[in-house]
C-alpha cells in the first residue's frame, strides 16, 4: 500500500505562473490582504515552551507575534506590539518572561496580554490605560506539536482547515519529537521559489544525483496527489537504490550502509539484491522498534522507510522520513522585498532517533544570510543554490512563464489555491 487512502485531486486550473509573481510588489501586497492574512500558519513549537511564561516570537512579512504559555498551561498568540505607541515588544526567538516591558515608555504587560502598569497613570485625560488596554490577540491552536495562528478572526477551525492531514500527522505521534539541527537563512529569491521546488520531485536526478543509491529517483514509482483544503501530499520510496540506475551502478553504498547499520544489518548480505533493502528494514523496525523507543503501532510498514512529504498550503513543506525524523522547511516572506524571504530549515528528532544519538535538549538555531555559511543539510544546501538562480532568471525578460511536466502537478496546484485567495474564492 502506497499511501494511506487516496486524496481527490480537484482538477488543475492552470492559472499561468509568471514571472512577476516572483518579482512585483503589487503582486507581493495582494499576497498579504488576501491569503497571508486569512489562512493558519505554523508559527511555533508548543513543547518547546516548557514552562509558565516560555515564549517563542516569530516574524513573517510585516507582522511578528508573541506566542506564550500561560499559567493555565495554554498557550496564547498576540501581535508582538506595544498599544501606546507602536513599538515593537519582543526582539528575541525565544525566551521566559514574567511581564513584558515595552523598550520604549516601560509599560508592563503581563503574560496574558493584560496591562499591569504604566508610568504616570493619573496623567491619562481618559483614564488609566491598565483599566481598558490588553494586547491584541489572534486565533491559536496546538497540532501535532507546533502553535498554528490565524489573523483572521472569523477564520475556520485548524482541524477543518489541514482537513485530511490532521489524521495523517496524528499517526506518527510525533507531538513532542525533540528539535535537531535547525537554521534560518535570509535569502534572495521570493518566498515561493522553494516551496514550489517542495512541489516537486523532478530536480531530484539533477540537483540531488548523491542520494540515487538511497532513494527513489523515478517518479513513476513515487505518489502524489493534493486535497479540497489546498494542500499537497507525495510519497517516494527511500532505503532503496533508484530504479533508475542501471544493473551495473548498484551497490550499497555509504549513506544506504548508514540505513541498515542501526538495525543490525550488513551491506555486504545485500550484494546483488540491493532492491531487498528497504523491505528488509520495514520488517526488522517492524520487529524490534519498540524495544529501541520507536513508536510505529500506527503506522503502516512504506511508513517505516519511505519519505512522506506534504505541502501545507501556503509555506510549510512536512516530510516524515522513515518515521525516524521530520526535515520542515517554511518560507516566510520579508517585510516588503519581494525577492527576499526568509528560509527555515527544522528538523524534529524521534524518540528512537534522539535515543540512537544521545540528544536530550533542542539545537540551538541558527541564523544567517545565505552564501555567508550551510545549512549543513545537503539536500537543502542544494535547494536554496537553484532558488537564488531561478530567481534571477524569473526578472528576465526573455522568461514567458513555467511549461510544467505532469509529474510537476502539485506546482501548478500550489499556484491555483493561492489564485483562489486572491480572487476571493478561499478561505
Ligand atoms: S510604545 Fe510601548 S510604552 Fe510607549
Ligand atoms: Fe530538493
Amino acid at each position: 500500500m502506497a499511501l494511506a487512502r487516496p486524496w481527490g485531486c480537484p482538477p488543475l486550473r492552470n492559472v499561468p505562473i509568471l514571472g512577476d509573481q516572483y518579482t512585483s510588489r503589487e503582486f507581493f501586497d495582494r499576497e498579504w490582504s488576501s491569503m497571508w492574512t486569512k489562512v493558519w500558519l505554523l508559527m511555533g513549537r508548543s513543547s518547546e515552551l516548557s514552562q509558565d511564561g516560555s515564549y517563542q516570537m516569530e516574524e513573517i512579512g510585516p507582522e511578528s507575534f508573541i506566542m506564550i504559555r500561560q499559567k493555565d498551561g495554554s498557550i496564547r498568540a498576540f501581535y508582538n506590539v506595544c498599544q501606546h505607541r507602536g513599538s515593537r515588544l519582543l526582539f528575541n526567538n525565544e525566551g521566559i518572561s514574567n511581564e513584558i516591558v515595552c523598550p520604549y515608555h516601560g509599560w508592563e504587560w503581563a503574560n496574558d496580554g493584560s496591562l499591569s502598569q504604566v508610568q504616570d497613570p493619573e496623567d491619562f485625560i481618559d483614564g488609566n490605560p491598565c483599566d481598558d488596554m490588553t494586547l491584541v490577540e489572534v486565533n491559536c491552536e496546538l497540532f501535532a506539536g507546533f502553535i498554528w495562528i490565524n489573523m483572521d478572526p472569523e477564520c475556520i477551525s485548524l482541524k477543518d482547515y489541514l482537513g485530511p492531514v490532521w489524521e495523517e500527522f496524528e499517526a506518527y505521534e510525533s507531538h513532542d519529537w525533540i528539535r535537531g539541527p535547525s537554521s534560518t537563512v535570509d535569502v534572495n529569491c521570493n518566498w515561493k521559489v522553494p516551496q514550489d521546488n517542495s512541489c516537486e520531485s523532478y530536480h531530484l536526478p539533477s540537483v540531488h544525483p548523491q542520494g540515487l543509491k538511497w532513494i527513489e529517483h523515478s517518479y513513476k514509482y513515487c505518489h502524489f496527489d493534493w486535497c479540497e483544503e489546498g494542500h499537497n501530499r507525495m510519497s517516494i520510496p527511500m532505503v532503496t537504490p533508484s530504479h533508475s540506475l542501471t544493473r551495473e551502478e548498484l551497490e550499497v553504498d555509504d549513506q544506504l550502509r548508514e540505513m541498515l547499520e542501526p538495525w543490525g544489518l550488513k551491506a555486504e548480505d545485500f550484494e546483488g539484491r540491493e532492491f531487498e533493502t528497504r523491505q528488509t528494514v520495514q520488517s526488522v523496525k517492524r520487529e524490534t522498534g519498540s524495544e529501541r523507543g520507536y513508536q510505529f503501532d500506527q503506522l503502516f510498514d512504506d511508513q517505516l522507510t519511505d519519505a512522506y512529504h506534504y505541502n501545507i498550503f501556503p509555506n510549510v513543506t512536512v516530510s516524515f522520513a522513515g518515521s525516524e525524523y521530520i526535515g520542515l522547511q517554511r518560507m516566510r516572506p520579508h517585510r516588503r522585498d519581494p525577492e527576499r524571504h526568509y528560509y527555515d530549515n527544522f528538523m524534529y528528532l524521534s524518540h528512537g532517533a534522539a535515543a540512537r544519538i544521545g540528544a536530550t535538549k533542542p539545537e540551538e538555531r541558527r541564523f544567517f544570510k545565505y552564501g555567508t555559511d550551510l545549512m549543513n543539510r545537503e539536500i537543502a544546501d542544494q535547494d536554496l543554490a537553484v532558488s537564488t538562480g531561478q530567481q534571477l532568471g524569473l526578472s528576465s525578460r526573455g522568461y514567458s512563464g513555467v511549461r510544467l511536466a505532469g509529474q510537476e502537478g502539485r506546482v501548478q496546484r500550489f499556484h491555483d489555491v493561492l489564485d483562489e485567495y486572491l480572487e476571493g474564492s478561499r478561505p
